[in-house]
């Protein structure tokens, strides 16, 4: 049923995934969410920018990063000569917010990020970007199917691939609010990946 699941969502057209996320009871985060969050962009978009899942102010609006770190992010892009919905796409790993028992943001569990994924490739399917930037430490690892403890900063600085697409690994806006001096680094991979992207195009 797990694989009849996934082949099903592999063979969604872009409506069809809309809907199937907007309804989807696949695992707990359903029952506390007020709203999923599918996505934003382009859907022709030749840079993929994706982040880990949504916090307050994205469940509450149903658009991925809308808060402090989604303004960083803006910034991010304008720096590289881009903009939130215009040749970009910005997702997330899970569609819904997790929070704790406080109700507080929490990242998402290995099992929901599982869960979840099959959505996302499926965006990426249909999307086929040029380049893909992973935003923090939850979007590289489940993107690149790797050891959960490896640490950002020993994943940046590379491009890695996904499946035959460039994946460039970069701090998570949120991390870089708290850790201002850093963001020379995230310049760096932003760098990097505009590298790759004229490698590619
Ligand atoms: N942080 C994320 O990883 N994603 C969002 O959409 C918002 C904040």
């Amino acid at each position: 049923a797990v694989n009849e699941r996934e082949a099903a969502i592999a063979g969604m057209d872009w409506d069809a995934l809309q809907s199937a996320v907007s309804g989807c009871t696949s695992c707990n985060l359903c029952k506390t969410r007020t709203k999923t969050v599918f996505g934003v962009g382009d859907r022709k978009a030749r840079w993929m920018f994706i982040g880990e899942g949504p916090g307050r102010n994205e469940d509450q609006q149903g658009m991925p990063f809308v808060g402090p770190a989604g303004k960083l992010l803006d910034n991010m892009m304008v720096a590289m000569g881009l903009k939130r919905g215009e040749n970009t796409y910005i997702a997330n790993i899970v569609k819904c917010r997790p929070t704790d028992s406080n109700k507080r943001d929490r990242p998402p569990e290995a099992e929901e990020s599982g869960t979840c994924m099959p959505y996302l490739q499926r965006q990426i399917a249909l999307i086929r970007p040029t380049v893909i930037v992973a935003l923090g430490k939850t979007a590289a690892l489940s993107l690149l199917q790797l050891d959960p403890s490896t640490p950002v900063s020993r994943l940046r600085g590379k491009v890695y691939r996904h499946g035959d697409i460039p994946l460039i690994v970069t701090y998570h806006p949120a991390y870089l609010l708290r850790n201002l001096p850093d963001k020379s680094k995230a310049w760096a991979d932003l760098c990097l990946a505009m590298q790759a992207y004229e490698g590619t195009s």
